[in-house]
């Protein structure tokens, strides 16, 4: 195996993929940024001087290398690759007039969202202090693990139904009142009384975006109910360009009250989308406070073990993203990476639906950026029964089954149905050509399934 997706069939297009292409990520690009990172004389600490006879071999202009990102980095991150992401989250957030205030001193390097995500549940939460997981609705599948893997339990997660404009906020408050979330909270805990799990922009499964009165009332929310909100924020910066961009993540709204203190809201950034996967390199953003807690800083000891052992948590890797911000190669890749989201999307996957799905009985919200179309299947089928159809017929496609998305938890039965009659597209991963052909065989497939039904 050399990748996530090895064992898939060659000739099956598996639109559940939710992954760039290879044209979406840059060699070049990365390898210039390794060059220069490496043959930077920015001294890696002398005590601890390595040689660099090894990375020399593959790369000569670092030969003499005293290049720091050899060495462990600091805790909450390199200096200069924060500030050079700070200026780029400025760029692309500073806008609705709320200040992001991402300056370095909010903000700390991870090892990528998925890694983060862990980790914050482990630093923050507890499953006997923390009783509740609330979690959007549908939801990025993945997600359900990290939090058993934290040692919650079933009864402990709940669903937030979701409509156009994002979550149910008035359902939410409801539920926290309900559940008399925060009642309990201690001052000397370290954890949070419960968490919010939530991709704010361009969702993952469904698009949606949350609009900004409820960004407002949730934050107001995770404030009266002692609730750490987790934002995964990994699409925020693949807007369609026709669209524009969307809003400020959620972080700017709980930072708009103080850049200081703990707050409640964490957003959870990632290179993967804008530049590899394989990079595993992403950022946190949080009020100081949250971050020190974090991440050691002028004096303050961290809480996380994994930042005190390892330094940061994706240095090197961190080092060459730095060279591709200060060169804003980075800047232009994402924007050709929009371009060509916006072009897969439209003549991929967009005009072919209209065309032969629809008139099945298909519909959808067109989205504003992200990597997925959210498909809702003709009313008498369930994403169970057109997977069940593809894979009977050897039809040569898969998509996310709405199913997968849905919180396991036991309440909202129709809302479960809901979920489970969509289907999850991505359009990220595959050619335009490609795409047109996956929607092709997905048109067989849902025509077998109702003329089964006849
Ligand atoms: C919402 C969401 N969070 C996290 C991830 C994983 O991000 P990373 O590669 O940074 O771990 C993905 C990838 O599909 C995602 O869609």
């Amino acid at each position: 195996m050399t990748t996530l997706f090895d064992d898939k069939a060659a000739d099956v297009i598996d639109l559940s993929i939710g992954a760039p292409a290879r044209d979406l990520m840059p060699v070049d690009m990365v390898a210039a940024a390794c060059t220069a990172a490496l043959s930077s004389n920015d001294k890696a600490c002398d005590s601890f001087q390595v040689s660099s006879d090894d990375m020399s071999r593959c790369i000569p202009a670092a030969i003499h290398s005293n290049a720091s990102c050899k060495q462990y980095g600091p805790e909450a991150g390199d200096g200069q690759y924060l500030s050079e992401l700070s200026i780029l989250l400025q760029e692309e957030y500073c806008h609705l007039g709320l200040s992001p205030i991402a300056s370095d001193s909010h903000l700390c390097c991870t090892s990528g969202a998925s890694q983060s995500i862990t980790n914050l549940l482990t630093l923050f939460s507890e499953p006997t202090y923390t009783s509740h997981v609330f979690l959007q609705s549908p939801t990025y599948h993945l997600v359900f693990q990290m939090v058993k893997d934290r040692g919650y339990k079933t009864d402990q997660l709940v669903g937030i139904p979701e409509d156009a404009d994002g979550i149910d906020i008035a359902w939410l408050e409801g539920k926290l009142r309900e559940l008399e979330i925060g009642k309990n909270k201690s001052v000397e805990s370290p954890y949070y009384s419960a968490v919010l799990y939530t991709v704010p922009t361009y969702s993952n499964p469904s698009g949606t975006i949350l609009s900004h009165e409820r960004r407002q009332k949730l934050v107001q929310l995770a404030h009266q109910h002692d609730m750490l909100v987790i934002c995964d924020d990994v699409y925020d910066m693949l807007y369609q360009p026709s669209e524009g961009k969307s809003l400020p993540p959620l972080v700017s709204y709980d930072m708009a009250y103080s850049s200081e203190g703990n707050g409640n809201v964490i957003s959870n950034g990632t290179f993967s989308k804008i530049l590899s996967p394989g990079v595993r390199c992403g950022w946190v953003q949080a009020r100081s406070g949250l971050i020190k807690r974090l991440a050691k800083r002028q004096g303050c000891s961290s809480i996380s073990g994994l930042h005190a052992s390892g330094g940061s948590p994706a240095h090197f890797v961190s080092k060459l993203i730095l060279e591709t911000l200060r060169t804003k190669d980075l800047q232009k890749h994402i924007a050709k990476t929009r371009d060509i989201l916006s072009e897969r999307m439209t003549d991929g996957l967009i005009t072919p639906i209209d065309e032969l799905l629809l008139p099945l009985g298909c519909s959808y919200h067109k989205p504003k950026g992200g990597y997925f179309l959210w498909l809702k299947l003709p009313q008498s089928i369930t994403s169970q029964a057109l997977e069940q159809t593809i894979l009977k017929n050897r039809i040569k496609v898969s998509c996310g089954y709405g199913y997968h998305f849905a919180v396991p938890s036991k309440d909202h039965d129709t809302y479960k149905l809901e979920i489970g009659s969509h289907v999850r597209l991505c359009f990220a991963f595959y050619s335009t050509s490609d795409l047109k052909s996956a929607v092709e065989r997905l048109h067989q497939a849902i025509k077998i399934c109702l003329e089964s039904q006849k």
